[in-house]
């Protein structure tokens, strides 16, 4: 297991770029298995997860493979319908393989994910979604079979109870094949699910509404290959604009469209930071101690959930006291008792953290509890005292490419050790 060593204090100067959206690349890649050809996406990310669904799709019969930054996914012959357990317990995003394959196999049999650091992640909207779409889901012994009637999917009206990403996507894709129109209402309106409707259309996919709360769409009877470019990570841009703040700057981040960072961008001014955004890019500098702000985590167009531990961090240390709402997971504060460790000042009511900024943070040995919550560890030890010593960093594997590479490029005194 590798660790990131930090020691606070350094100046961050200079210019990262991000890659390409991990919550949209794991999308696209479950979204090619829809035709039974090849397609090429470009702008991948080297991240684990990345890899965990090539595994996923591996035991479908699909062949991926890598050139630099372009996968290409060979989804012309399935051999296969299910995701095993100790694939979707690695990695609950292997659900997205579902929709797909209901629709274009006519059955799947996916494990149930389990819970992980930050909350339950149920699947009953997915499940209740295919069943409107006429598929017959049984659940027995951890997995999930779902079986498309006779003649396949048919088109139906689905309101989501609440704009899950997740069940957005497997039901928009699902639905692409299926016979007739499908309205979904209540969607999530992520800049990734924008992304997964752009290359899904490019497929042949009959679709309208991305970005707005309704999507409908016509079923054809089948796709073809298509070319596609992710769209830029604006949560790994996030977080490099608030290590950024942290660090002082100027820093400038590449690669994403800032348009999708509206809010957090927002919040940062509000913070103190001068931000200007240019582009594909935005310049963060500061030149104090944070205010304090309070945010809430909502669906988008609201604050991203996968902002509010890199957030909490920089809260950490404001003048005043904070208060962050976490409303879209049950469980997402898990980090802050790590955060804690480090001198900061926090205290959890319900789905509200109570963060009393401190004057400064103290470097000691922590352990990443999630992806976010590892990410804000190493960004809090940009800023304490000593040396930070973050364990666990195959959770921020999961997201980042390079990460401890891309902070020392900007001046932090940072390295990673292998601790077998
Ligand atoms: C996606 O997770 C992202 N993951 C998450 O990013 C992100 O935090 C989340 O969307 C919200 O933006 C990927 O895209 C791989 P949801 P997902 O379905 O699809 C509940 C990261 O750090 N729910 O919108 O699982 C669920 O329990 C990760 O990159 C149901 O109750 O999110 C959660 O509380 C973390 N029933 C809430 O909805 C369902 O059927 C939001 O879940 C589905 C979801």
């Amino acid at each position: 297991m590798d660790s990131i060593i930090v020691r606070g204090g350094r100046q961050l100067t200079g210019e990262v770029s991000v890659g390409g959206a991990k919550n949209s690349a794991l999308k696209l890649m479950a979204a090619a298995l829809l035709a039974p050809a090849t397609s090429h996406i470009d702008g991948v990310p080297d991240i684990a997860d990345v890899d965990t669904m090539a595994e996923v799709l591996g035991y479908l019969g699909v062949r991926v493979s890598r050139q630099g930054q372009r996968l290409s996914i060979d989804a012309s012959r399935l051999t296969g319908c299910e995701a095993p357990y100790e694939m979707v317990a690695k990695m609950r995003a292997s659900i997205a393989v579902l929709g797909p394959l209901v629709a274009r196999f006519g059955r799947a049999r996916v494990a149930m994910p389990g819970g992980c650091a930050i909350g339950s992640r149920k699947i009953d909207m997915h499940i209740r979604g295919l069943e409107h779409l006429g598929a017959k889901v049984t659940l027995g012994h951890g997995s999930l079979d779902a079986v498309a009637p006779e003649g396949g999917l048919v088109g139906a009206e689905v309101t989501l109870e609440f704009p899950s990403v997740g069940a957005t996507e497997n039901l928009v894709m699902a639905a692409t094949l299926a016979r007739g129109r499908t309205v979904i209402d209540n969607v999530a309106r992520e800049p990734e699910i924008i992304d997964l409707v752009r290359f899904l259309r490019s497929m042949g996919a009959q679709i309208e509404g991305e970005g707005t709360s309704a999507l409908s769409i016509v079923g054809v009877r089948e796709l073809h290959a298509a070319k596609h470019r992710v769209v830029g990570d604006r949560i790994e841009a996030g977080t490099y604009l608030v290590a950024g703040a942290l660090g002082l700057g100027p820093v400038t981040v590449s690669g994403f469209d800032p348009a999708h960072l509206d809010l957090v961008i927002a919040k940062l001014r509000e913070v103190g930071c001068t931000i200007e955004v240019a582009g594909d890019s935005a310049t963060v500098s500061f030149d104090g101690r944070p205010r304090p702000v309070d945010i809430q985590t909502l669906p988008h167009p609201g604050f991203p959930t996968d902002m509010q531990a890199q957030f909490m961090t920089l809260m950490s240390v404001a003048g005043g006291g904070s208060i962050i709402t976490e409303n879209v997971f049950e469980n997402r504060f898990m980090f802050a008792g790590e955060l804690a460790r480090m001198g900061a000042d926090i205290r959890i009511e319900g789905h509200h953290a109570l963060v009393k900024g401190v004057t400064h943070l103290s470097g000691a040995p922590v352990r990443s509890t999630d992806l976010r919550g590892g990410a804000a560890l190493v960004l809090a030890g940009l800023i304490a005292q000593g040396e930070t010593t973050v364990r666990d960093v195959h959770h921020i594997d999961r997201g980042y490419e390079c990460f401890a590479d891309k902070l020392a490029a900007l001046g932090a005194d940072i390295e990673r050790v292998s601790c077998t």
